[in-house]
């Protein structure tokens, strides 16, 4: 049977400190580096929760809604929300904090990640995700829509096979 995990298995936080290195030039983090944290926060996430090494297979719309300065301290979450056949879909949340502590959200992102096999590097089936919280369970019936647009946007599935997404535009029907 397939094994099934919490999404607490697989939470990650990484912390950083915006360096002069890591800057635009007006002084703010840069979107790219950014970018590179998150997608390092959600593999240590979709390692957590495969056991296996994982790739990004995609990245769902990212924007970028609050500057961050240099000096400031940045705090990415993360986890699994749901798990397909041999990819999972991980959330991340990018705060900024100040020094009372104070966090402001900045931006958040959805990675699909693929587990796989270690010797072969071929994608294996990974664990499910059993969610807790109601906000897991939220990001949970959610994941089935996003990863049907993802697949779509990637050419990997024709519309009219959408059928969770498909449903959120339905009429409903209220004929006597
Ligand atoms: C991602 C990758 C492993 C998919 O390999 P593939 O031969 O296309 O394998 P499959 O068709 O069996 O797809 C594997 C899974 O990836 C998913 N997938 C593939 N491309 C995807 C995309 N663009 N968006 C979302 N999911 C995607 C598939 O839906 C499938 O998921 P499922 O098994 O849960 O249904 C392969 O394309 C790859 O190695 N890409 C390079 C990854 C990389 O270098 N990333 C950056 C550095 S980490």
């Amino acid at each position: 049977m397939r094994r099934k995990k919490n999404p607490k298995d697989s939470y990650t936080i990484m912390t950083h400190l915006v360096m002069p290195n890591d800057t635009n030039h007006l002084g703010d983090l840069m979107g790219g580096i950014l970018m590179r944290w998150m997608d390092v926060a959600g593999a240590m996430a979709g390692m957590r929760h495969c056991n296996s090494p994982v790739v990004t297979a995609g990245v769902d719309h990212v924007s970028f809604d609050l500057s961050i300065p240099l000096g400031a301290m940045v705090v990415l979450e993360g986890w699994v929300t749901r798990a397909f056949t041999t990819s999972i879909e991980v959330f991340i949340e990018v705060f900024k904090e100040d020094l009372d502590g104070q966090r402001t959200k900045c931006n958040e992102a959805f990675f699909t990640f693929v587990s796989l096999d270690r010797e072969t590097r071929k994608p294996i089936q990974t664990p499910l995700v059993e969610p807790g919280t109601k906000r897991e369970h939220a990001l949970y019936d959610g994941a089935l829509r996003r990863r049907e647009l993802r697949l779509i946007m990637a050419g990997r599935m024709e519309p009219g096979e959408a059928g969770h997404l498909k449903a959120l535009f339905d009429k409903p029907d209220t004929s006597r």
